[in-house]
């Protein structure tokens, strides 16, 4: 176990080298070879993670409870509204508390302008790791996930173009993390990544800076466009979701006039063949099957959105047992 990443914060990859990373993804393979062999890892017996969900999930909480109970370990599942942070409890006392009992905390806080904020604030004041399950600018552990998948699927992956697409779901307004998190660190990995959405839902300026700058820093290309089709020319990989138009609007009817107006942005088998035969299609989960997606595409045989989800287990088994 490489010990320079015990008790090391997990908020966002670009705090992580690609060495790390590397690492990480390492310990994911093997964890998960040994889980297919039957093989008992019980790398964090007797530890503890707290998970604090400020917002739903299915794939996250049980993937990251699943994970802790293989590994010898107990998650404790914590909802905001029964603790005392709904009485106001500070970030500071929340996170020196739990310091004193367990062995890490994760939190997921999707909320525009403040859940990033929070987290940062528990990681300064915690003596554990802080591991994020999503705030409103990183998915982390998602795009590891989406990492581990590609690289399962072509091996090298350097060199191979990646597409994010927005797409049209009028069923609520999500957070721009996922692209987010996609457009810094697959150009770090030497993925070409062409980001396409329409005008009015464009990422943090300071985001599209930022993969800017990865991308030249490894050689590799990113671009951005206006045009659904691009993301999916040429391409080995595509992921088409949705996000709000948070950057232009944070007015939930505003915004969901906005995703109203480009009902055209769904992902259509007659896109899926504009990219390489192998093409693969991804997406984090939940999909709005009919809006973003069709279910010829998504259930299709170029989709691997299940074995994605399954990764989320194995690369956060690694990010556990690394950092707790
Ligand atoms: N992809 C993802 O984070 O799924 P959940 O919202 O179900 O956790």
């Amino acid at each position: 176990m490489d010990s320079k990443l015990k008790g090391r914060d997990f908020i966002t990859t670009q705090d992580w080298s690609v060495d790390e990373l590397n690492t990480l993804f390492a310990l994911a393979a093997e964890l998960k070879k040994a889980k297919a062999a039957g093989k008992p890892m019980p790398l964090l017996e007797l530890k503890t993670l707290y998970m604090i969900f400020f917002d739903a999930s299915t794939r996250t909480r049980n993937s990251f409870e699943t994970g802790i109970t293989q590994l010898g370990g107990h998650g404790i599942f914590l909802s905001p509204d029964k603790m005392q942070i709904s009485h106001g409890e500070n970030a500071r006392d929340t996170a020196n508390v739990l310091s004193r009992y367990g062995d890490g905390i994760a939190i997921r806080h999707c909320a525009h302008g403040e859940g990033n904020q929070y987290l940062q604030e528990v990681a300064e004041f915690a003596s554990i790791p802080l591991l994020s399950m999503q705030c409103d600018i990183y998915h982390p552990c998602q795009i590891l996930a989406d990492y581990l998948t590609i690289r399962e699927k072509f091996g090298e992956t350097k060199g191979l173009k990646i597409g994010v697409a927005w797409t049209s779901a009028p069923n609520y307004v999500r957070p721009l993390s996922v692209p987010q998190s996609l457009i810094l660190m697959m150009p770090r990995f030497g993925m070409d990544v062409t980001l396409a959405y329409p005008p009015e839902f464009k990422l943090l300026p300071e985001i599209e800076a930022q993969a800017k700058e990865n991308a030249a820093a490894s050689g590799s290309k990113f671009n951005i466009t206006n045009e659904f089709e691009s993301a999916f020319q040429d391409a080995d990989v595509v992921i088409p979701k949705s996000w709000g138009p948070l950057v232009v609007t944070e007015d939930h009817d505003e915004g969901i006039g906005l995703i109203e107006k480009y009902p055209t942005w769904r992902c259509e088998q007659k896109h899926m063949d504009l990219g390489h035969k192998e093409m693969i299609y991804m997406h984090p989960l939940p999909a709005d099957r009919g809006r973003e997606v069709t279910n010829d595409v998504i259930d299709g045989p170029q989709s691997v959105v299940y074995d994605e989800a399954e990764n989320r287990l194995h690369v956060q088994k690694a990010l556990m047992a690394l950092t707790m």
